[in-house]
């Protein structure tokens, strides 16, 4: 069996106005009716192999993760007294699982436009897994974008698989340019494949603070029903950094599987926009409130009510949601998180 770890932390303040501190963007229907926390967990179906999901996230996000999760579903929610970043999220999921188990990390603040590709994916990376691999997901690279890391192609293993030379995480803008030119670098995708085991034993190479506190917090954590609670003191000293600095970037046995699946992280307005359906100008529209566009190109309008009449732009994106109104350019979208309003919800 495979089990898929869900990672549910982040909030998404460039997404803002309709991401928010009350409604983060992972219980948000971003693409499509489901919101992609509840893509996240359906495309870990048991009928595939999947045991029951571990949700790690943090008191603020339990009342959505219970209520999106629903009852039926099995599994276990971890919840973490303070966000410590990734690898201690991962190492808190694996202190909970059996040694041999195999676990799928699975952000939950993507969109996969095809899980037929994910799913063949998460079996190619569970087998490397088993061989004692620590797999990434490889997404083709098509921008020098700086917020994502590099996986450098090396060797075939296996029929799916390759050797990661190099892992690089959020290079600086000319080394992305340089890995973009090389064409044998992919992105990561921030899914993973690992054996509980192989994980901790790198854990505990390459930040042994990290092992040791989150295995003392769990030691002494206590249950509640589906939910458990490592011990709050232990876990607060424990160190913060993200999995791919802890240990991919460290790791010998760095193992890729490319996954051609339609990925986007939705890192910002426009990335939604290219993830929706487009008309033939590229305009595309979401939420329920009336939308007109007039010779318009390339805009998206998002309204939860009001009707948004656009004449004659091209490259912008217009979001209403509540009292808040957000008019940005394409090029604007990363500067969406510093807003004011975005900043104090
Ligand atoms: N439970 C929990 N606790 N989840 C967390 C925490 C935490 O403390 N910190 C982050 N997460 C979750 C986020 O919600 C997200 O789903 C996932 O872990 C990755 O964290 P991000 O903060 O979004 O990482 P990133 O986007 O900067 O970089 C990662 O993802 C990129 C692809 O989207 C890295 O893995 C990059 O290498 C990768 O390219
Ligand atoms: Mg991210």
């Amino acid at each position: 069996k495979i089990y898929p770890v869900i990672l549910c932390g982040g909030s998404g303040t460039r997404l803002w106005p309709r991401s928010r501190a009350s409604k983060p963007k992972p219980f948000l229907p971003l693409v499509g009716e489901s919101t992609l926390f509840e893509a996240a967990v359906s495309r870990c179906p048991a009928e595939k192999g999947f045991a029951p999901p571990v949700v790690v996230t943090g008191h603020k996000h339990l009342d959505h993760v219970e209520e999106q999760l629903g009852s039926g579903e099995g599994g276990q929610i971890l919840v973490e007294p303070v966000a410590r970043n990734t690898a201690a999220a991962i190492a808190l999921a694996a202190c909970r699982l059996p040694e041999d188990a195999v676990m799928l990390v699975c952000p939950s603040d993507h969109h996969i436009g095809n899980p037929h590709a994910f799913a063949d994916a998460a079996l190619a990376a569970a087998d490397l897994a088993r061989e004692g691999w620590l797999v990434s997901f490889g997404i083709e690279a098509t921008a020098p974008e700086t917020g994502f890391g590099y996986l450098k192609r090396g060797e075939a293993i296996g029929a799916k698989g390759f050797r990661t030379a190099q892992f690089v995480e959020k290079p600086d803008l000319e080394t992305a340019k340089g890995f973009l030119a090389e064409g044998i670098y992919a992105w990561n995708g921030g899914i993973f494949a690992f054996r509980v085991k192989d994980f901790l034993n790198e854990l505990q190479m390459h930040r042994p603070q990290i092992a040791s506190v989150v295995a003392e917090a769990v030691a002494k954590g206590r249950e509640e029903g589906r939910r458990f609670h490592p011990d709050a003191d232990t876990f607060a000293s424990v160190e913060s950094d993200s999995v791919d600095y802890a240990v991919m970037e460290n790791t010998q046995h760095a193992a890729m599987v490319p996954a051609d699946m339609n990925w986007s992280d939705i890192g910002n307005w426009h990335a939604l926009h290219e993830a929706l359906a487009r008309d033939e100008n590229g305009n595309s529209v979401r939420g329920s409130g009336k939308t007109e566009m007039v010779d318009c190109r390339n805009v998206l309008v998002d309204s939860d009510g009001p009707r948004v009449s656009v004449i004659g732009l091209e490259d912008v994106i217009v979001v209403v949601d509540g009292d808040d109104i957000m008019i940005t350019t394409v090029a604007g979208v990363q500067k969406v998180g510093k807003l004011d309003g975005a900043a104090n919800q």
